[in-house]
């Protein structure tokens, strides 16, 4: 699968482009964005860029990764959503996830669900993964309450052990 791409009403989710890095790193240095990420740390500019050459990696090594969403009406980059293997909780391994950010001006209009619902559809039936899971730490409640409008079912609490979090873990039913 070299390059995949979604259209949703109002969102285009695509692989990343050099463009992205500048409005990617704005993103990562917010301490909001950030808050409920590993430990909340925010990412250098030069972090961000790393991030970005990881995602393409893993497109080409898996064929799934986590996809650029853009904005169809300003083409504007605000965030990402897609799938990767949470190796930080290794008691759920083998295990793909589907995961979502996005850029504090976009909150509140429901581009991440939008964004979510497209991506298991590529993940549950383009793909053919039988199951997808997703986490959120305990106190970010407008990711459970993503999770939920996706209809996925809550698993169990766990214990993020590269953070010393706790996170809840759903899966779709
Ligand atoms: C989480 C995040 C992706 C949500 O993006 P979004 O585009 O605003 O999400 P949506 O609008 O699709 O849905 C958010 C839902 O959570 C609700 N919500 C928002 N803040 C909430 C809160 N503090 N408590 C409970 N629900 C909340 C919204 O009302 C909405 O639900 P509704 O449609 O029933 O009203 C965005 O806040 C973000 O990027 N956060 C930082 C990165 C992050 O935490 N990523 C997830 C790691 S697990």
């Amino acid at each position: 699968m070299s390059d995949p791409a979604i259209t949703t009403p109002r969102l285009l989710l695509r692989r990343w482009r050099d463009e992205d890095v500048e409005p990617f790193a704005a993103m990562c240095s917010d301490p909001e964005v950030m808050r409920y990420i590993g430990s909340g740390d925010t990412r250098t500019r030069e972090q961000a860029a790393a991030s970005i050459k990881a995602f393409e990696g893993m497109w080409d090594e898996k064929g799934y990764g986590l996809f650029a969403v853009e904005l169809q009406s300003s083409g504007r980059l605000i965030g990402f959503t897609g799938l990767s293997e949470p190796m930080f909780l290794p008691e759920i391994m083998p295990a793909v996830e589907i995961g979502w950010r996005f850029a504090r001006q976009s909150w509140g209009n429901g581009f991440a669900t939008e964004a979510a619902r497209a991506v298991l559809d590529f993940g549950l039936v383009e793909l053919g993964i039988p199951e997808i899971v997703s986490i959120h730490q305990t106190d970010n409640h407008a990711s459970g309450r993503i999770m939920q409008k996706l209809g996925m079912r809550y698993d169990r609490e766990a214990l993020d052990e590269t953070c010393g979090r706790s996170v809840h873990v759903y899966r779709t039913p």
